[in-house]
């Protein structure tokens, strides 16, 4: 049991507590990104809004459609992904990279994908988001990822429309009572500690860093805040692989 510990004080200050045994009263949804689970109690709390941040290519949108898929094909939770950035058929066909075939998951029914132009966002919060409610609602969805809040926010001039605009969101989003990850785009690892309106209306916050070591960089992430969650207080890192995301919390980042 010695080796269990050892293993242990890697994720929590104490040592005491191990996550991988602990029973919690609350649902937790499962990532499915392999060991991430065993560090956050199981995965984010049932109906939670996480924002997964970092820099562009830091594998965010990569991280979040995992999230989807595995709740498709391992709980059988049908997902919605909304997205402000990237088209549907770019999006397709590099996920189809991971083994992940998101048109089959949509014939399904399993699987939904929603594009907003910049032009049609304003008429998104006007309307209250009812396409994006009604689609929930046809497939039953359980999981939603919003990609990215950045995009979103950005179509508002001033600091205090922004942060309207995002506080009016949110409370959309935990109006379809789906757990949620909602995405954040920031120019630099450092840009984010400008602690915006989002990072203290959300549940939880999972950084993605793409560090420079030398001539190469270094996948990472760090569960920053998990609201009623004993997470990991270490930064480890992951890798983007054939088959998605790989973390390996009991690695050390340098
Ligand atoms: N098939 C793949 N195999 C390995 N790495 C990939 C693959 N596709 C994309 N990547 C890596 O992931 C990055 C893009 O990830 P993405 O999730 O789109 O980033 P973000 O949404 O944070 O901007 C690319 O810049 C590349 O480094
Ligand atoms: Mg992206």
């Amino acid at each position: 049991m010695l080796e269990t510990n050892e293993e242990t004080s890697l994720f929590f200050k104490d040592g005491e507590q191990n996550a991988a045994v602990k029973e919690t009263e609350e649902k937790r949804v499962p990532t499915g990104i392999g060991d991430l689970d065993r560090t956050i109690e199981g995965g984010l709390k049932e109906h939670s809004v996480t924002l997964v941040g970092g820099s562009a290519g830091a594998g965010k949108s990569i991280f979040c459609i995992q999230f989807l898929v595995n709740g498709i094909l391992q709980y059988d939770e049908s997902g919605v992904y909304v997205t402000f950035e990237e088209e549907k058929e770019a999006v397709y066909s590099n996920m189809k990279r991971f083994g992940w075939d998101l048109a089959d998951l949509e014939r399904k029914n399993k699987f939904a994908f929603i594009r907003y132009t910049p032009e049609q966002v304003e008429k998104l919060l006007k309307t209250g988001a009812g396409i994006i409610r009604d689609v929930v609602e046809k497939i039953g969805a359980k999981r939603i990822v919003i990609d990215s809040i950045s995009a979103f926010t950005l179509l508002h001039k001033t600091e205090l429309e922004r942060r309207a605009a995002c506080l009016n969101l949110f409370k959309i989003v935990r109006n379809w009572h789906c757990t949620s990850i909602v995405i954040g785009q920031y120019l630099s690892a450092d840009e984010k500690h400008d602690s915006t309106a989002v990072e203290f209306e959300v549940d939880g916050i999972i950084w993605l860093y793409n560090i420079k070591e030398g001539d190469t960089r270094i996948r990472a992430l760090e569960v920053y805040k998990m609201r009623g969650t004993k997470h990991a207080v270490k930064t480890f890192p992951f890798e983007i692989t054939s088959s998605g995301v790989q973390v390996y919390p009991e690695e050390s980042v340098f």
